[in-house]
């Protein structure tokens, strides 16, 4: 692989132990995809913040990465937490596991990386250009920073990333290239598609089927008539945790659809396709239903604002979980939502998730709108679940 001056400079161990060991992790991975060159990256995403998923094996190396004088070289920001970092008490969270999340945190931050923790960084500043090269890893994100803002990232692992930050490149192979970014199958949409649910269900739907796929296409979407930036986020959480799908185009909505000649429509996605995906994520009982939640992927404002209105005035029945970036937390602060959300009983839960915090054990079953919540309630969890559409999620709270 090509190296410049700068990038050969940092792999000798001119710029520090952990800029050394950042460029042996990326010029590993660069021979293994292929790649010719490093290209420069415009911001970063890292993954595996949880302190449940890292583990102590994961801390010491973030601490050995921090004390080897790693600074982060360009915007880097972190994905959820295993706890709000503020109010982890009212969550339930352990003491001892908080003292070990905090470490986390304080290691990221020694290296200079902005310690908002969120799996929504496009909302909250982290948000990329067209054509950007970024280095992200929360598959949610990077599917969305490819698809729908047309930046190019592969998906990376924790310390790949972690690696782009300290050096500024990434490896340049995958989604990085334009050739890969083309569609290779073709799904056509048959079904009026509302709200994050029912986009989570297309979602889980062509995943599961891509997954079958040993080519693993780049799936082309005809057929829907519009998305809101709620229910796309909420479609690549799902494509990505069902499918491992980085990139896709929807006509007429994502920016590089229109290079393409739409493939032909391999697979068709109507009413009862719709049902089949719906009736999958469902097998909790009304009566099993103890744990509510919203958030994933977090909350965007407009979303936040709107669980204000329906929970103003009411009483909560069941342990909801409303989950958002702290910068939608601050905001919310100030437009007074978070004073209606939890005089209602609500728990408002920054910077983590339902899925990354230590829950397992404590619920029997989830109530969200999220399919990527679902499949990872039950994976990682042994949760039942049951998916709603936004609104009913709350009322399900409120019941
Ligand atoms: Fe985000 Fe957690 Fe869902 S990281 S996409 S809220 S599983």
């Amino acid at each position: 692989m090509e190296l410049n001056e700068l990038q050969q400079a940092m792999l000798a161990g001119a710029h520090g132990p952990a800029v050394k060991k950042a460029m042996e992790i990326l010029t590993a991975l660069g021979k293994i995809y292929a790649a010719r060159r490093l290209v420069a990256v415009a911001s970063v995403q890292i993954a595996g913040v949880s302190y449940d998923n890292l583990g102590e094996a994961g801390l010491n190396w973030l601490t050995e990465m921090a004390a080897g004088g790693g600074k982060a070289r360009v915007l880097t920001t972190l994905n959820p937490a295993g706890m709000d970092i503020e109010n982890w008490q009212a969550l339930g969270i352990p003491a001892d596991f908080a003292a070990q999340q905090q470490r986390v945190i304080e290691a990221f931050g020694q290296m200079g990386v902005v310690t908002t923790c969120t799996c929504t960084p496009y909302l909250v500043g982290n948000l990329p250009r067209f054509g950007e090269h970024i280095a992200w890893a929360e598959s949610s994100a990077v599917c969305y920073a490819n698809a729908v803002l047309g930046a190019r990232s592969n998906r990376e692992g924790g310390p790949s990333a972690l690696a782009a930050a300290l050096t500024g490149f990434t490896p340049e192979y995958g989604l990085h290239l334009a050739e890969k970014r083309a569609p290779g199958i073709g799904v056509a949409v048959h079904v009026t598609l509302n709200g994050s649910d029912q986009f989570g269900a297309l979602g889980k739907w062509v995943g599961e089927r891509i997954e079958q796929l040993p080519q693993k296409p780049v799936p082309y979407f005809s057929g829907i008539a519009g998305a809101s930036l709620e229910e796309l986020k909420s479609f690549c959480a799902s494509l990505a945790t069902y499918g491992g799908v980085g990139l896709f185009h929807m006509q007429g909505i994502t920016p590089e659809a229109g290079l393409y000649a739409p493939p032909p429509a391999a697979w068709q996605f109507g009413p009862a396709e719709l049902a089949e995906a719906q009736v999958a994520m469902n097998d909790a009982a009304d009566d099993e239903i103890d744990f509510v939640s919203l958030g994933c992927p977090h909350l965007s404002l407009l979303e936040l604002m709107h669980v204000a209105d329906l929970l103003r005035g009411k009483t909560v029945k069941k342990i909801f979980w409303i989950t958002m970036a702290r910068p939608t937390k601050q905001m919310a602060d100030r437009l007074g939502l978070t004073q209606v959300i939890e005089a209602s009983g609500a728990l408002i839960a920054a910077d983590t998730c339902c899925v990354v915090a230590p829950i397992r054990g404590r619920f029997h079953a989830l109530a969200t709108d999220s399919a990527k919540a679902c499949y990872y309630a039950y994976a990682k969890n042994r949760m039942k679940t049951r998916v709603l559409p936004f609104d009913d999620v709350v009322a399900e709270a409120l019941r």
